[in-house]
């Protein structure tokens, strides 16, 4: 079976699309790559420095300068991959509250989004790659032969992402990560430059009530359907 070689997955934050995308590079032997990681990475690096988040000229030449890598996980402690910024692992670091925080403030400058993607760009140049994000579809690679818009309900995706953070071990508030991911979902989405929203060509799916592997038995049938 030849499967689409640029497979590009949209959606807002814990709307369950990493997962998905993982586990369909996983089967096609496809890379994973998360480009939320590129925007969290900068973020971490911005408030690690002491700069103001809301110091775009300042926010922007770091996003210019900065090489962000990504690399299969040498580490087995459920990560997806290592991400490096300047030779650090900070893979865990950049799931901080702060990070989340101030991610939308950080991701919303033009400058920033052109350098990271010009560097995504480059990645998906070499095909067989699964890419996760907000603008991939509409941006990023407007050419991907497959486009799939994951959504879910804002209730849903804080409870899920209250799951995870409880499962991490960290103290956590239901009602704090609800008002967060509302605060996130209008920033992404009313941004002037790459907003968040599926391309005209993508196959929207709601996940609210199904299964991780119901969604992914739907996504290989869309896959299946486009050789
Ligand atoms: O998917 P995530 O929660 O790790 O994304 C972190 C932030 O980065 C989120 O606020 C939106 C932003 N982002 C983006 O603007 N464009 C992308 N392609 C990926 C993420």
């Amino acid at each position: 079976m030849k499967w689409p070689e640029v497979i590009a997955i949209d959606g807002p934050a814990a709307s369950g699309k990493s997962t998905l995308a993982k586990k369909i590079a996983d089967r096609l032997g496809y890379l994973f790559f998360d480009t939320g990681v590129m925007y969290r990475a900068i973020t971490w690096l911005v408030l690690a420095r002491g700069i103001a988040p809301e110091d775009e000229l300042q926010v922007t030449r770091l996003a210019e300068r900065t090489l962000i890598e990504v690399r299969p996980a040498s580490i087995p402690d459920g990560r997806a991959c290592d991400i490096l910024i300047e030779g650090q692992d900070v893979t865990w670091e950049i799931r901080q509250p702060e990070v989340d925080a101030n991610v939308s403030v950080v991701s919303a400058y033009p400058g920033v989004r052109q350098a990271l993607t010009m560097q995504q760009r480059r990645i998906g140049a070499r095909g067989r790659v699964v890419m996760v994000g907000r603008d991939i579809g509409t941006v990023v690679l407007p050419e991907a032969e497959v486009k799939i818009y994951l959504d879910a309900s804002v209730e849903e995706r804080a409870r899920r992402r209250y799951k995870e953070m409880e499962a991490r071990g960290e103290v956590v508030d239901y009602d704090e990560i609800l008002a967060a991911m509302r605060r996130r979902d209008e920033i992404d989405s009313t941004r002037k430059v790459a907003p968040l929203r599926p391309a005209e060509d993508a196959v929207t799916i709601d996940s609210d009530g199904k299964t991780l592997d119901q969604v992914f038995e739907e996504v290989m049938c869309i896959l299946a359907s486009r050789n």
